[in-house]
């Protein structure tokens, strides 16, 4: 089978995209699969990737899709993926059996390029148009959760109207209904981006102008104490239910009071110990609260599901990432690494689960 590797495009997230585009593509069986590597640069534009695309972080500096790249034609006619550059209309680009969207955020893993796939009649690895955007908009991603009795924190939505016409407002509502510190974050990027923590008014209204540089909808998150615990979802073939993970618990060792970008994806800043040292009903409760929430968006393919396990015992879901960090260092495939599931092994099934 023909396999459209794409990655890049158009958000905050088109680095951490290509660092996990690097690693698929040194993984993928190309005895098995015949592959193609399609960068979307940042401006949108879809490109054959350059034979010395960098893929890692070097120098400090981030990778980006070369734009020098050749547009793109694939090597034979048919009909399948279309593509389109920015403000143009789609054209025809030959066929492919299968696409894997290795992207994150806005216009990579919000159901929009999921969209297009679906127009061109093209199979993809992952969830959805739906699953997709409802796990990119936190706002919409916990009134799912909450509805299907999922554990969640506190929090206040703040469209952009909220804050034009009522920032004095929503303030007052955030520090009553959830009191300090409180966390702000866009309500559809990723990789913490935007996001920051506010102890008072003043650091509240920099918070919220800040993660509004993102979006213009904001989310209010009442600030959840404990142990940061994750656990990845793998739908299964057939009528088998999705499959959960080993739990593992990540710790930031950089110091930085929370997982922001750099802690993320700088080395040695993060760590991840897996299963999680935790009591043996809380892991299965945790596994099987990952299934759940795994269910309720109706996620297909590959999720991750964070949690917080609170010094009381409790677990609060924090969110679900329907396409989580991929290089084969990240954390959802180290779980699934630990839970006798090799990074190729994940490559291939993801693969095999969008083709049947
Ligand atoms: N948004 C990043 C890639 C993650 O959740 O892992
Ligand atoms: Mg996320």
């Amino acid at each position: 089978p023909r396999v459209a590797v794409v990655f890049g495009g158009r958000n905050s997230e088109h680095a951490v995209s290509l660092m996990g585009a690097g690693s698929v593509l040194e993984a993928i069986d190309t005895s098995k699969y015949e592959v193609i590597p399609i960068g979307i640069t940042q401006d949108g534009r879809w490109v054959l990737a350059a034979g010395d695309q960098r893929f890692q972080i070097e120098g400090g500096e981030l990778p980006a899709v070369d734009a020098s790249g050749a547009s793109l034609a694939l090597p034979t006619g048919g009909t399948g993926l279309i593509a389109y550059d920015q403000g143009s209309i789609p054209v025809e680009l030959g066929s492919v059996d299968v696409v894997f969207p290795v992207m994150h955020g806005p216009f990579a893993e919000d159901g929009t390029i999921q969209g297009l796939l679906e127009m061109a009649g093209v199979r993809y690895v992952g969830s959805g148009v739906l699953a997709s955007a409802v796990g990119m908009d936190k706002g919409y991603m916990k009134a799912v959760l909450a509805a299907a009795d999922l554990p969640i924190g506190r929090y206040l939505a703040v469209r952009d109207r909220d804050w034009r016409v009522g920032r004095d407002r929503v303030m007052k509502e955030a520090e009553q209904q959830l009191g300090w510190p409180l966390f702000v974050k866009p309500a559809r990027a990723g990789s913490s981006q935007g996001i920051s923590k506010a102890h008072d008014r003043a650091e509240l209204e920099r918070a919220v102008e800040f993660a509004r540089e993102h979006d213009p909808k904001v989310l209010i998150e009442a600030a959840v104490g404990g142990r940061e615990i994750e656990c990845a979802v793998l739908q299964s073939f057939g009528d088998d239910p999705p499959a959960a993970s080993a739990p593992g618990e990540v710790r930031v060792e950089g110091g930085q009071e929370f997982f922001d970008f750099e802690a993320k994806y700088y080395p040695d800043q993060m760590s991840l110990t897996v299963p999680a040292d935790l009591p043996a009903e809380t892991a299965e409760e945790v596994r099987a609260l990952a299934v759940r929430a795994f269910e309720a968006l109706g996620c297909e393919g590959l999720a991750r599901v964070d949690f917080f396990y609170t010094p009381e015992g409790e677990l609060v879901l924090n969110e679900i990432n329907t396409m989580p960090g991929f290089t084969s260092l990240s954390v959802a495939p180290q779980l699934w690494a630990a839970s006798g599931l090799s990074y190729p092994e994940l490559v291939d099934r993801l693969i095999q689960l969008a083709l049947n």
